[in-house]
């Protein structure tokens, strides 16, 4: 393997199966849909990528198989982590290199505190490596606040994450995953919900951390400002995998994947 790639995809395939009620006497059929079909790319270390593409074309299942959290059985190809097979047996190891952060914050966040929460991962880690400051209260709680504070949250780590704002809550997710410093972060979604300065701020942290970064977004303004790389996924396809700069100009190739330009290039263009 070349000691530069950390993440490679070869061929991979995702099926969902769902129930569906088939008629008014509650009848149910077994479908299988498929999320992804052969889905191939590699990341080099240090990468930022950018995945768009419309409602429904597979963003979100693909980081989501990329952090190791969708069964097995249900694909097929191969992820490979820093050169290791991403399957049951390797997970374990390989998460902590990885940190995702859920479309819906809801997803992410489980305590009964936000301060629970953002240590948990680091806490959990450094059981792991039986590192004793796992039991050190003070370092435990620097670390829980230098992240809180590097998503601009003050003063919230003893609420319920139940009652934060949704927007709060996706800053608090972020910060449940900077809290154990992770390698590769996989967002989903993450500036959805920011406010202007908080989405600017954000902007800034992620351009700042030297991190091999996969973002699933919407938001087209970001992914040009963002990355340099973008992954265009349709009906669970990739349809295009290269420049952003050249490929958010593209209004027509764009439109015609359910797509538009970016607003700063909507009065240019
Ligand atoms: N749990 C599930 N069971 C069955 N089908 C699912 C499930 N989750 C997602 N799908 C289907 O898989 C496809 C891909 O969904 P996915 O959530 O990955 O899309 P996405 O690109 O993230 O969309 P969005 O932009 O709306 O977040 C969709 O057609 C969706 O309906
Ligand atoms: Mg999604």
């Amino acid at each position: 393997m070349n000691g530069n790639i950390i993440i490679e995809v070869k061929n991979l395939k995702y099926k969902y199966r769902s129930v569906r009620r088939i008629d008014e006497k509650n009848e149910t059929s077994v479908e299988y849909k498929e999320a992804l079909h052969d889905i191939n790319f590699i990341v080099a270390k240090g990468e930022k990528i950018s995945i768009i593409g419309p409602n429904g074309a597979g963003k979100s299942t693909l980081l989501l198989n990329l952090a190791g959290l969708m069964e097995q059985k249900s694909r097929s190809g191969e992820i490979l982590i820093s050169g290791k097979i991403l399957d049951d047996k390797n997970l374990y190891n390989l998460r902590e290199n990885i940190g995702f952060v859920f479309q819906d914050p809801n997803d992410q966040l489980f305590s009964t505190t936000v301060f629970d929460d953002v240590a948990f991962g680091l806490i959990n880690l450094l059981n792991k490596r039986k590192d004793p400051r796992a039991r050190d209260k003070e370092f435990i709680k620097n670390a829980v606040n230098e992240s809180l504070a590097s998503v601009n949250l003050f003063g919230i780590e003893n609420n319920m994450p139940h009652f934060l704002s949704f927007g709060e809550k996706k800053l608090a997710a972020l910060a449940t995953v900077l809290s154990y410093s992770p390698e590769i972060l996989l967002l989903d979604e993450p500036s959805s919900n920011m406010d202007p300065k908080n989405r600017g701020d954000f902007i800034k942290l992620i351009e700042g951390l030297v991190k091999t970064m996969i973002i699933a977004t919407h938001d087209l303004d970001f992914a040009y400002e963002f990355s340099d790389r973008t992954i265009i996924l349709n009906k669970g396809k990739i349809i295009f995998d290269g420049n952003t700069k050249s490929i958010l100009k593209d209004k027509n190739f764009l439109e015609a994947n359910n797509l538009s330009l970016p607003l700063m290039f909507k009065n240019l263009i």
